[in-house]
C-alpha cells in the first residue's frame, strides 16, 4: 500500500441499499483509508451500528448531541479529505439541496470543505420525480459529484433506473477525485496482458484477421500499471496509442503471440488473455502476392489449427497467480452465460470474462459490459461502463 491514506466520511441514509455501504467501507479501509461512518437514524433501521463499527474499526455516532464538547459536526467535516454518501435517499438529497441540517450527517455536510460524492438509490419514480431531478442538478451545480444510479432490479418486482451502483464503482469514482489516492494494491506484482487481434498472413499483403481493437486489453494494462503492477503488454496489431509505463511486446501472428506469452509469463502473478487469437492459420504463406489471373474464379485456403495459448498456460502451471480468459460471443442472456460456461469447461482458467459481441457491440467501442465466472461456472462479478471500469473490476477479483 503506497497510496496516500485519506480521512473519509461515509454517510449512510435510510434505504434498502444501505447494506451495500458496508462493502464500500470495507473496500476503503482495505485500501488503508481511515473511514468514519455517519449513518442517519433511518439507516440504522437497515444496518446496525456494530456492523459499521466492525468494518470501519472506529466508533460510529449518529446524534449531534454525542460528544458535544468536541463540536463533532464541525471537526468531522473539517478533517475529512472526502465525503461519500451511500446510499443517498431522495429525502437526504432534498435536505442537502435546501441546506437543512437536522442530523449529524446533514450538519457535517454543511461544514465539509472536501469533495462530496453522492450515490443515490431509490425507486425509479422517486428518481425521475421533478423535485429530485431539480435537487440533483442543484447539487451538481455546486460541484458535488452525483454517481448516476444503475438501471436494474430494484426492491420487490420493480426494475429501472435508481439502483445503487456496485460498491467497486462508487469507490473508484470517489477516489478518482483525489489525485494520488488510487489504490496501489498491485504494487510490485508482475502482470502480463495480451491485447488486439492476430493477423495470419495469406501473402505479403493480405491476412486473415478479426475485429478486435485492443482497447479492452490496453485498458487492463493501464489500470494494472496505475495500481502499481509491472505490466508486459503483448500487443497484436492494436489500434491507437499504447500507454507509457508499460513494457510493450508487439506481435502479429498467433504463433508469435504464443511464443512471447509462454516465455514471458513464467513467474508472473497474473495473466490477462484479452487478445483475440486466431484459431487457425493458412498452412502456407505465399512468398509473392496472390494473383487473380493465376488463381481464377475460386480460391481455397487450407488452414491449420493454432496452439491454444490460454489452455497451454493453464496446463504449464508456470504462472504464479490467476489466469484470466475471455469469451466474446454472439449471444446474450442465458445463452451467453451457457456458452461462457462451456468455454470455461474447455479452458479451465481461473476466471472467464464473458461479453456479447456483434455488429455494433463490443469491438472498437469505448465501453463494455461483461459477466465474470469462476472455474466452477459461478458468476462472481458483473461489470459495465468504460473499458477501464471493467478492467478495474476484474483486477479487484485478481487482487
Ligand atoms: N485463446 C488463446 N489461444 C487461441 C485462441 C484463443 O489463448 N488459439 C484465448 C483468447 O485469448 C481468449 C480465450 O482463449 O482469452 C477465448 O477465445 P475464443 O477464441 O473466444 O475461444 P475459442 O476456444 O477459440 O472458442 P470459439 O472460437 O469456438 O468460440
Amino acid at each position: 500500500m503506497s497510496s496516500r491514506p485519506l480521512s473519509i466520511i461515509v454517510g449512510v441514509t435510510g434505504g434498502i441499499a444501505a447494506y451495500k455501504a458496508i462493502h464500500v467501507v470495507r473496500l476503503l479501509t482495505l485500501q488503508g483509508h481511515e473511514v468514519t461512518v455517519v449513518p442517519t437514524r433511518a439507516a440504522l433501521e437497515f444496518v446496525g451500528r456494530p456492523t459499521f463499527e466492525a468494518v470501519s474499526h472506529r466508533p460510529v455516532r449518529v446524534d449531534l448531541f454525542d460528544n458535544v464538547d468536541r463540536v463533532q459536526h464541525v471537526s468531522l467535516g473539517k478533517a475529512a479529505d472526502l465525503v461519500v454518501v451511500v446510499p443517498a435517499t431522495a429525502n437526504t438529497i432534498a435536505k442537502i439541496a435546501a441546506g437543512i441540517a437536522d442530523n449529524l450527517l446533514t450538519t457535517t455536510l454543511l461544514t465539509a470543505t472536501a469533495p462530496i460524492v453522492i450515490a443515490p438509490a431509490m425507486h425509479t419514480e422517486m428518481w425521475r420525480n421533478a423535485a429530485t431531478q431539480h435537487n440533483v442538478s442543484t447539487l451538481r451545480s455546486r460541484g458535488i459529484t452525483i454517481i448516476e444510479p444503475d438501471d436494474g432490479q430494484l426492491t420487490g418486482d420493480d426494475s429501472g433506473p435508481g439502483r445503487l451502483p456496485e460498491p467497486e464503482r462508487i469507490v473508484s469514482e470517489a477516489l478518482a477525485l483525489i489525485p494520488g489516492s488510487e489504490s496501489r494494491d498491485l504494487d510490485g506484482r508482475r502482470i502480463l496482458v495480451t491485447a488486439g487481434g492476430t493477423h495470419e498472413a495469406l501473402d505479403p499483403v493480405r491476412y486473415i484477421g478479426n475485429n478486435s481493437s485492443g482497447k479492452q486489453g490496453i485498458a487492463f494494462a493501464v489500470a494494472a500499471a496505475a495500481r502499481g503492477a509491472h505490466v508486459t503488454l503483448v500487443a497484436a496489431n492494436v489500434d491507437g496509442p499504447v500507454p507509457g509505463g508499460v513494457e510493450i511486446v508487439s506481435v502479429v501472428t498467433a504463433e508469435e503471440l504464443a511464443n512471447e506469452v509462454l516465455t514471458r509469463s513464467r513467474g508472473c502473478d497474473a495473466v490477462v488473455m484479452a487478445a483475440a487469437v486466431a484459431d487457425y492459420r493458412p498452412v502456407e504463406k505465399s512468398a509473392r502476392k496472390l494473383k487473380k489471373d493465376v488463381i481464377g474464379d475460386g480460391l481455397t485456403v487450407k488452414l491449420v489449427k493454432n496452439r491454444d495459448v490460454l489452455a497451454s498456460l493453464v496446463l504449464e502451471k508456470s504462472v504464479a497467480g490467476p489466469i484470466i480468459g475471455f469469451a466474446a460471443e454472439t449471444a446474450d442472456g442465458d445463452e451467453l452465460l451457457a456458452l461462457g460456461r462451456e468455454k470455461m469447461a474447455r479452458k479451465k482458467c481461473d476466471f472467464l470474462v464473458i461479453n456479447a459481441v456483434g455488429d455494433s457491440i463490443g469491438f472498437g467501442e469505448q465501453t463494455n459490459s461483461v459477466v465474470v465466472i469462476d472455474r466452477a461456472g459461478e458468476v462472481v462479478a458483473e461489470a459495465a461502463g468504460t473499458k477501464r471500469d471493467v478492467a478495474d473490476r476484474v483486477l479487484d477479483l485478481i487482487v
